[in-house]
């Protein structure tokens, strides 16, 4: 595999690796694609709400590995906010590009990191729990990779439509029958949402 130089010295030298035991708040996350996961452990200053410490513990490959490690070293110091608001195209981009069937591994650390924020954010009464609908839908889609083209299913103008109701869940894609990535995509997207409770009933319709 055609790894850069960035990614090579993050995945044989990882940064920040390792748990911090009185962590403020920890969260992973696991690719359904592949099985990995990564965990993230993150102090934070109350006051300034800046991430003071954080540390990473990948089960994942050299991609997630190196992924993870920038990422910690790109968010060390930065606020909750700012910290959100990074992309996994952006961290993509300062590890100099993966290729594209390495993409998702970089999803799954940004979300992981994500999650993190999220959870400490809503423990502390910072932000309101989201209700469950269409466009949290629309967020998980978003970390759904298409390993042929490299980018998500929802830049790629594949997902067609998402109605929810009741608990029945059915999204449409826009995706060719010739496509050879469909049925990874089709099972990522069922692996995804079986993870919420308020989906009763999915239908996945390609
Ligand atoms: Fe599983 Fe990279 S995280 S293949």
């Amino acid at each position: 595999m055609d790894y850069s130089e960035k990614v090579l010295d993050h995945f044989m030298n990882p940064r920040n690796i390792g748990k911090i035991t009185n962590a403020d708040v920890e969260a992973t996350e696991g690719s359904p694609a592949c099985g990995d996961q990564v965990t993230y452990y993150l102090k934070i200053n109350e006051e300034t709400l800046t991430i003071e410490d954080i540390k990473f513990l990948s089960y994942g490959c050299a991609s997630n590995i190196a992924t993870a490690s920038i990422t910690s070293e790109l968010v060390k110091g930065k606020t909750l906010e700012e910290a959100s608001n990074f992309t996994w195209k952006q961290i993509v981009e300062s590890l100099d590009g993966l290729p594209s069937v390495k993409i998702h591994c970089s999803v799954l650390a940004v979300d992981a990191l994500k999650s993190a924020v999220k959870k400490y954010q809503i423990e502390k009464g910072l932000r309101a729990a989201e209700p469950f609908n269409e466009k949290t839908v629309m967020q998980e889609m978003r970390s759904i990779i298409h390993s042929g083209a490299g980018d998500d299913i929802v830049t790629l103008n594949m997902v067609k439509s998402i109605e929810y109701q009741d608990g029945i869940l059915t999204i449409n894609l826009n995706i060719s029958e010739k496509d050879v990535h469909k049925c990874t995509v089709v099972s990522e997207i069922k692996e995804h949402l079986s993870r919420f409770e308020e989906v009763k009933e999915l239908n996945v319709r390609a």
